[in-house]
Parts: C-alpha cells; structure tokens; sequence
C-alpha cells in the first residue's frame, strides 16, 4: 500500500508495460543488446499499479529494482517478446512498448560457443520484427503507446513513428542530451499526440515522469472511449 493518496483511475483495466533491452544471441554464452535499463518502463508498470491497473510487465534485460502489485513475465529476444504481447493483446486496454527492443538480430545462432579462427569475423543480421508497428496494426479498443529515442529532429522522428506504427501517443527522449534516456535515473522527454506536441517536459527522475505520463494517458484514454 502506498502512503499518498492515488487516484484509481486505472481500476480494471488490463495494462502491459514492455521494459528493458532485448538480448539476441549469437551463442550459448554471447549475445547483443543495448544500453537501456528498463527503468522507465518499470516506473510506468508501478504508476499505472498505483492507480488500479491490472499491469503485466513484459520484461527483457534490465538492472531496474523489482517492484511489487505487478505480473512480471521475463523474456530475451525481441521474438520472445512479441509472442509474450500478442498473447494478452486482445484482452488488454493499455499497451506501453517503453522497451528498447534490438533492430537486428544474428541470421545464425550457434549451438556451441563460436571458436576464434581468423584475424576478422563478420557477423550476419537481420531485421527483427517492430513488435510495435505489429500491435499498431492489429489494434481495435486498445490504447497504444510508443516510445521515440532520438538524437535529432526529435519532433519529425517522433510523428514519423506516431502515424507509421498508429499509435495513440509517442514518448519522445532525445538520447544525446546529459540526463536523458538509457541508464539514468531522470528523464527528459516530449509527448506527442497525432495534433502534435501535447507537452514537453522538464528534466525529472523517471518515477516522477511516468506519474505525469500516466496522468495525460489516462485522460486520453477516457476521451477516447467517451
Ligand atoms: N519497437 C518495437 N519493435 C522493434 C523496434 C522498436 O516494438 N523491433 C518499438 C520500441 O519499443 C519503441 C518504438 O518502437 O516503443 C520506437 O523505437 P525506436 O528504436 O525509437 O524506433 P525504430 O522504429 O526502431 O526506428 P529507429 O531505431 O530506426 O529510429
Ligand atoms: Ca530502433
């Protein structure tokens, strides 16, 4: 039970959070993934807990704290984790893709640890599938939120990925600015609705921004339905 006095806006509705880097791997013991800790996804699985969520949180690698009142399903690859979405996809009402899921993946995954031989080794990948641009697609009553790492032209990438994979919200964080993004504590990022920029907010710690995401989520979803 939490000490403060949380609105539960979010009670019974059914709400799948992804966090955390994929790991897609090459051999038993190697395997490529990305700086993210999971961290964000993690906060906006305990704020939407917070307010009445039934919450899932699809999690892949993450140094992130456990956190309690939420499922957590553990997977790796990105194909571990759409199979893990579109498994609860019809009965959810909220979809959080705040994972930082792998653009690529080995061709080949070898049985046994790779030996070395020569002097260069050059490594075969292949797209993954966009797990969310998957559920953009198939959506009907559900309400879907992406997410947007950038290092430019923040706004154009972020609406660009808003209208192509039909999202309902994008959260945008530029990853070049200090105190943004992958492994730290606080972010900063921009909301972005298919009118444009809803808000922009200041550099906060993550649990504090998905408090106020969940907050303009929530809204918009009520607006939605109504
Ligand atoms: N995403 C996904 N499946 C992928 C790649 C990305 O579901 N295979 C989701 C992420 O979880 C995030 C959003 O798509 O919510 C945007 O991810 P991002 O890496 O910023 O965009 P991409 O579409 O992968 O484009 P790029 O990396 O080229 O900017
Ligand atoms: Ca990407």
């Amino acid at each position: 039970k939490q000490w403060f006095e949380q609105s539960q806006d979010l009670a019974g509705k059914q709400v799948i959070v992804t966090a955390g880097g994929t790991v897609e791997r090459l051999d038993p013991v190697r395997f490529l993934t990305n700086d993210s800790s999971g961290k964000m996804g993690f906060a906006l699985a305990e704020a939407a807990a917070n307010r009445g969520a039934n919450v899932t949180l699809i999690a892949a690698r993450t140094s992130a704290e456990p956190i309690q009142g939420v499922n957590i399903v553990h997977v790796e690859s990105a194909e571990q984790m759409l199979q893990a979405v579109l498994e609860r996809y019809d009965s959810a009402d909220l979809v959080i893709k705040a994972a930082a899921v792998a653009d690529y993946r080995p061709v080949a995954r070898a049985n046994h640890k790779i030996k070395k031989s020569e002097e260069k080794l050059v490594i075969e990948l292949e797209r993954t599938t966009d797990i969310l641009k998957t559920l953009g697609e198939k959506k009907k009553h559900q309400f879907l939120v992406g997410f947007a790492a950038e290092t430019e032209q923040v706004a154009h990438y972020a609406m660009d990925k808003l209208v192509r994979k039909h999202c309902d919200l994008i959260v945008a964080n530029d990853v070049s600015q200090e105190g943004a993004g992958f492994n730290v504590d606080t972010n900063i990022v921009q909301l972005f609705g298919e009118e444009g920029l809803l808000e922009a907010m200041p550099m906060l710690r993550k649990r504090e921004v998905a408090d106020r995401l969940m907050s303009i989520i929530t809204q918009r979803m009520q607006a939605k339905a109504a």
